[in-house]
């Protein structure tokens, strides 16, 4: 039989319960908002579709993220869906939420910046929050949704890599 670890969460090592979330392969989303100053964007995992009628997506932010204050109460927000070739851009807005330099992007309905070149943009006005622990869920309704063909970058055991088709399964 293979080897497995058995985790109890502690808060003095979320190392161990992150390595165990990991397992989960997510795609890669840049989230971008209006801020009081401009632009701001950040890369985000938490992405999730949740309701087709009406259109809900959500994602969580990090209450200590430094860029939590603009996303917590932003009226509109873009949730753009990574390409393969955008892990420069998945890393720049991970670091930094003005990494705008080094995007093509354009200003959208609300101010809110629309990054070009993504596999799919889901333009959002807020819907709901909830209490996430020491995150915050946002759920959006999206107003827009803009797609294009490419292949994804997707995250899986703190890793980037690219999607591999297993066939008719
Ligand atoms: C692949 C990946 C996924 C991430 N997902 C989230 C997320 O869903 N929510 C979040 O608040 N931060 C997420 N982050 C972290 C933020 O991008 C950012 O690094 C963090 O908010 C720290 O920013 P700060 O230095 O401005 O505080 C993710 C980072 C990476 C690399």
């Amino acid at each position: 039989m293979s080897m497995q670890s058995v985790i109890t969460p502690d808060p003095s090592d979320a190392a161990a319960l992150r390595g165990a979330l990991s397992r989960f392969g997510t795609g890669v989303t840049i989230v971008t908002t209006k801020g009081e100053a401009g632009p701001v964007g950040i890369t985000a995992n938490s992405f999730s579709s949740v309701s087709l009628d009406p259109p809900l997506v959500l994602w969580s932010v990090s209450r200590g993220s430094s860029r939590y204050h603009h996303f917590a109460k932003a009226e509109h927000m873009a949730i753009h869906v990574l390409s393969s070739d955008q892990q420069p851009l998945c890393r720049a807005f991970s670091k930094s939420a003005h990494a705008f330099d080094e995007a093509a992007w354009e200003e959208g309905a609300h101010g809110v910046p629309l990054l070009t070149g993504c596999l799919a943009r889901f333009e959002c006005e807020r819907y709901a929050d909830y209490d996430g622990g020491d995150h915050v869920i946002l759920v959006g309704r999206v107003t827009r949704a803009v797609l294009h063909e490419g292949d994804p970058l997707l995250f899986w055991g703190g890793s980037f890599g690219g999607f591999a088709c297993g066939g008719d399964g």
